[in-house]
């Protein structure tokens, strides 16, 4: 059984071919990522726009690429498709999902529209088909910042999101206050692990009774302290990393008391910082702890075509219908909403 993952959600464009091994296993046999960092670096973020026209170059090449590289000879040999309907940017989501629809037209192939936060989530499936549920699974990246009890494959129950900034957005919008290069995070990441110690501390918010975030206070706190000279570039990208992070795992030690999870996962693109995954191996404790290999955590489509999988088997991978295209690209659309039995 042959998937092909499509994504297109923000700055990266990704095509993936996975296939399916028994069970939950799925083998990743191609994960090809277009970065469009150097495109938006000179805006010190990303551009919507550019990042629309720059899907538009790549998504076809990359589909090229990822047939020849796995030797497919024709794409009416894949058994489904999936593709990122949101959230995400609108004009990025939709070169992807215009891309899904017109391949799934010409080679009748059945396509699902899939949510991308539960793509990040399935990655940890990707690393660990075996993982005991349930699993509770910090997703942190550009965007979003949620602490998700996953039950099964189709049941997420979102137990705290980020009241105003994502933890990704924070780490960006300081590194670029500190005169860190795109990208910010892991940027900051590399700036905090010069240091070894230092005065600087920023408070973490508290959120307590709700399992919620908030990093914005911490954002600005950071931006100030820098502005003011209380701390080099390096001392603030580390009081700052300290503060978030505790935050985190603080948030999720809560959780897993009260939920009693089998599994803790971490996923999205910050859990590629090296100082988070390790906070969170802690936080686990006796639990078993999966986070994905860096590559399978920053925005992919293996993740999708995953995602796409679950979803599909647990339908008895319905065939091609002209009526499974009508979904659109949703710029919004939170995780909790896409925990829905499969149609
Ligand atoms: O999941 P992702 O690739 O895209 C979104 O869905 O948003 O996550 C991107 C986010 C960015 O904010 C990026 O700065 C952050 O993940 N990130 C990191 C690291 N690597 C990526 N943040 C902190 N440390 C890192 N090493
Ligand atoms: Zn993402």
């Amino acid at each position: 059984m042959l998937i092909l993952g499509i994504e297109t959600s923000c700055d990266e464009t990704s095509v993936a071919l996975l296939e399916h091994r028994g069970g939950n296993a799925l083998e990743v046999r191609a994960n090809l990522i277009a970065s469009q960092i150097e495109a938006h670096q000179l805006f010190g973020g990303v551009v919507p726009e550019i990042a629309s026209r720059k899907h538009l170059e790549a998504v076809n090449p990359l589909l090229r690429l990822v047939k020849e590289q796995t030797d497919l000879s024709d794409w009416r040999e894949l058994d489904l498709i999936g593709v990122t309907s949101g959230p995400g940017l609108s004009g990025a989501l939709l070169v992807g999902v215009a891309a899904a629809k017109a391949l799934s037209l010409a080679t009748r192939v059945p396509l699902r529209g899939v949510n991308h936060i539960k793509g990040h989530i399935c990655s940890t499936f990707l690393e660990r088909p075996d993982l005991p549920l349930p699993m509770l699974c910090l997703v942190v990246s550009g965007g979003h910042s949620d602490l998700v009890l996953v039950r099964d494959f189709h049941t997420f129950e979102r137990l705290g999101r980020t009241r105003d900034d994502a933890v990704g957005e924070g780490f960006d919008k300081v590194a670029r206050s500190l005169g860190l290069p795109l990208p910010g995070g892991p940027n900051l990441e590399r700036a905090a692990a010069t240091v070894q110690k230092t005065g600087l501390r920023f408070t973490p918010s508290n959120m307590e009774p709700s399992f919620d975030f908030s990093f914005s206070g911490l954002k600005t706190a950071a931006t100030q302290a820098f502005k003011k000279g209380q701390g080099s570039p390096q001392e603030v990208a580390y009081a700052f990393q300290t503060s978030a992070l505790t935050q985190l795992a603080r948030q999720t030690k809560r959780a897993i008391e009260q939920f009693q999870p089998r599994t803790l996962g971490l996923c999205g693109g910050v859990a590629a910082n090296g100082a988070l995954r390790a906070k969170m191996a802690e936080a686990a404790g006796d639990l078993e702890f999966v986070v994905p290999t860096p590559i399978l955590c920053t925005d992919n489509a293996a993740m999708i075509g995953a995602a796409a999988f679950f979803e599909a088997r647990d339908h008895e991978f319905p065939s091609f219908s002209i009526d499974d295209l009508g979904f659109e690209a949703r710029s919004v659309w939170p995780i909790d909403a896409a925990s829905q039995p499969v149609p």
